[in-house]
This record gives C-alpha cells, sequence and structure tokens, in this order.
C-alpha cells in the first residue's frame, strides 16, 4: 500500500487560524472507478478564498466539512487512469489539493502543457490569479488608457498581475500598495509600478495623497478596510472600483465598516464586487495575450514556494501573514 497524505480541517478558526485547526492524515492511495484518474500532485496552491470556506456559513463555495479533506487548485501527473479521455502521464489541473494524491471523475480535470508552462504557473499567472486580474481590471473596472490605476495588496498573485496588466493595457500612472520595504522595491524596480508604498508605515491616507496628486481613476482592491475607506477620498469623478478581494477582513471577527460611502454619489463611483468565476468566457482571450506577454518577457512572475505537503498549513498561514512574493505554491515533489 502506499500512503496518502491528506489535510483535514480539524477545527473551524475564530479569527486567526492556527496549526492545531488543521490535521494531517494517513489513507490508502484511492484505485479509480470507471471513467477516473488518480492523479500524483506536484503542486497546489494556497488561497486567501480557502480561509472564508472554513467558515460555516453560505457562500458561493460550500464551507469545508470538519473532520474531511480540503480542496484547492492543485497540478501533478495521472498514475492510473480508467477514462479514455484522460491518459496516464498526462499533466492535469484540478480542483481537490491539499493531498498527496487525489481521485477525480476525468471531467473535473483539465490537461495542461507543462513542457509550454511550469506547473505553478497554471495555479497563478495563467490560472485564476491571473485570470482574476485581467477580468477585474478589463472588464469589471473597465480601465481606459491614461487612467490612474492603484492596487491594494499589490505585490501578491493577483495584484502584482493586476498592476502590470494595467501598465500594458495603457494606464497613466500605477500606484500599488504591500506589507514591506522589500515587496515595495520589487513592485517598482521588477513590475514597473510607478510607485508603492508600505502600509503598515501608516498613515495611508497621506500616502496616497502623495502619490496620487491627480486622483484615482481606478481602483483593484484586494485588501478592503481601512485602504478602501481611504482610496474612496482620492478616487475621481465616474472612478471604478473593482471589488476583487477584502483579506485585511477575512481573520478579524471585528469588521472595520466602511464610513464614506456617501462619496459614491457625489462622485458617481461604482463600487462592483466580482468572482471569476463569472468570468471563466474570458479564459481564452486572457490565455493568449497573457502567453504572449510572458513571451516577449513584458511581464514579470513571483512565485514563493513552500516544500512537503507537511508544511502546505504553515505556507497557508504565512500567505495570509504575507510571507508570499507573488503567488505561493506548495511544492509537493
Ligand atoms: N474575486 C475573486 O474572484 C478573487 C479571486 C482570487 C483572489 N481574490 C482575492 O484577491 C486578494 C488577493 O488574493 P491572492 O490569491 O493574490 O493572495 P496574495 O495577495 O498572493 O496573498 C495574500 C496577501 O494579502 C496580504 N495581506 C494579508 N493581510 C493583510 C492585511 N490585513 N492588510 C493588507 N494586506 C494583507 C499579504 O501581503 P502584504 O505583505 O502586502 O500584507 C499577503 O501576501 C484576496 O483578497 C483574495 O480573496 C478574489
Amino acid at each position: 500500500m502506499t500512503v496518502n497524505r491528506v489535510w483535514h480541517l480539524a477545527n473551524r478558526p475564530t479569527g486567526f487560524p492556527s496549526p492545531g485547526d488543521f490535521d494531517l492524515r494517513e489513507e490508502a492511495v484511492p484505485e479509480p472507478g470507471p471513467g477516473q484518474v488518480v492523479v500524483r500532485n506536484e503542486v497546489m496552491s494556497v488561497d486567501p478564498a480557502m480561509r472564508g470556506r472554513m467558515n460555516d456559513v453560505p457562500s458561493y463555495a460550500p464551507p469545508f466539512r470538519l473532520d474531511a479533506p480540503m480542496e484547492g487548485g492543485a497540478v501533478g501527473t495521472v498514475v492510473a487512469s480508467a477514462s479514455d479521455a484522460v491518459k496516464v502521464g498526462d499533466s492535469v489541473l484540478h480542483g481537490l489539493g491539499w493531498r498527496e494524491y487525489s481521485l477525480l471523475d476525468a471531467e473535473r480535470v483539465r490537461v495542461v502543457d507543462t513542457a509550454a508552462a511550469p506547473a505553478s504557473a497554471y495555479l497563478g499567472v495563467l490560472g485564476m490569479p491571473g485570470l482574476t486580474a485581467y477580468a477585474g481590471l478589463l472588464d469589471v473596472a473597465r480601465l481606459r488608457p491614461e487612467e490612474t490605476v492603484f492596487v491594494s495588496g499589490a505585490a501578491g498573485a493577483v495584484g502584482s498581475l493586476a498592476g502590470q496588466i494595467a501598465r500594458l493595457r495603457g494606464a497613466r500612472l500605477v500606484i500599488g500598495s504591500a506589507g514591506s520595504a522589500e515587496k515595495v522595491r520589487y513592485l517598482v524596480d521588477e513590475c514597473g509600478f510607478d510607485a508603492a508604498f508600505n502600509y503598515r508605515d501608516g498613515d495611508i491616507r497621506a500616502q496616497l495623497r502623495r502619490l496620487t496628486p491627480d486622483g484615482i481613476d481606478v481602483f483593484f482592491d484586494n485588501v478592503g478596510g481601512e485602504q478602501l475607506e481611504e482610496a474612496l477620498f482620492r478616487m475621481n469623478l465616474h472612478g471604478r472600483v473593482a471589488v476583487c478581494g477584502a483579506i485585511s477582513q477575512y481573520n478579524t471577527p471585528d469588521r472595520t465598516g466602511i464610513r464614506n460611502l456617501s462619496l459614491l454619489i457625489s462622485k458617481r463611483l461604482t463600487l462592483q464586487g466580482f468572482l471569476v468565476m463569472d468570468h471563466w468566457s474570458r479564459r481564452e482571450a486572457f490565455t493568449e495575450e497573457m502567453t504572449t506577454w510572458l513571451r516577449e518577457d513584458r511581464i514579470k512572475v513571483a512565485e514563493t514556494f513552500v516544500d512537503g505537503i507537511d508544511n502546505a498549513v504553515e505556507a497557508f498561514l504565512g500567505m495570509l501573514r504575507g510571507a508570499n512574493l507573488g503567488k505561493m505554491i506548495v511544492r509537493l515533489t
């Protein structure tokens, strides 16, 4: 018997999760039934949205069950197949990560080309975070050339791509916020942001005023809370906010209210929340354009790797704390 190690949710966290909320269990590697495949996972994703699924509340994705395996994006190689459509040796992307081996119906995996791009790219720049940045900026915020864009959470998987797409699509000024001096340097020196600031240095209002003298036309918000409130003060007439995430609020039982929403009226602002899953129809256009930018070396990709299934929870908690530059990936092999 080959052992499969699988992360279960042991407790529903209140506030910031702790290692004791998770349990790594051993089970036998499954056998495929008719139409199924077994995948040996090589890389898996840890995402902020997984924190939401640890709460027992109705949402767009069902909560993780207690004492049951968690789920998430992963890429691996098919090691057993009882399907005509997917062969042993195929590299596939699927949604049952948090384990070394996954058993899936063949129609729930997508074959990917790991000769064209590394497996991790399908969890980041060419995957869900990349499409989130693309659709959020172009379809939700409807970026126009010569506009000023502010991206919060700018050094992460989605944010670092959103800022660079803004630049490539003709923004006049691209500003970002992130949680360390090193990240701020990365945004300006590597990713071509015009400026960035460390939100932990305080006085976000003064930093935004200094860096956006002509105001903000488009705000791609990954953070919510204080940064959203302060950005609203800087928004120009008819500005658009793509509300992508609110990570400052995910681990805080006492959520921060936004106190200046009346600015939406006087400035005729649009705040639009969105989910990437409503934008799958854009996948083809996104993949084509992003592949071209990558080939022409016009976009920088950062990935932070943590090795081993044993360290997957550490990677997840680290991502929530800001230990990642770009996409946080757990390497399993
Ligand atoms: N709408 C959608 O369909 C969709 C899809 C994917 C992701 N999202 C959202 O997009 C956002 C980014 O996701 P991602 O996958 O790219 O994650 P990520 O940015 O790669 O990683 C999370 C980052 O959040 C930052 N952070 C943590 N606590 C914070 C706080 N209190 N204030 C400000 N920043 C904080 C940390 O960076 P610092 O060091 O800078 O603090 C950390 O690196 C999340 O809010 C996520 O929920 C939405």
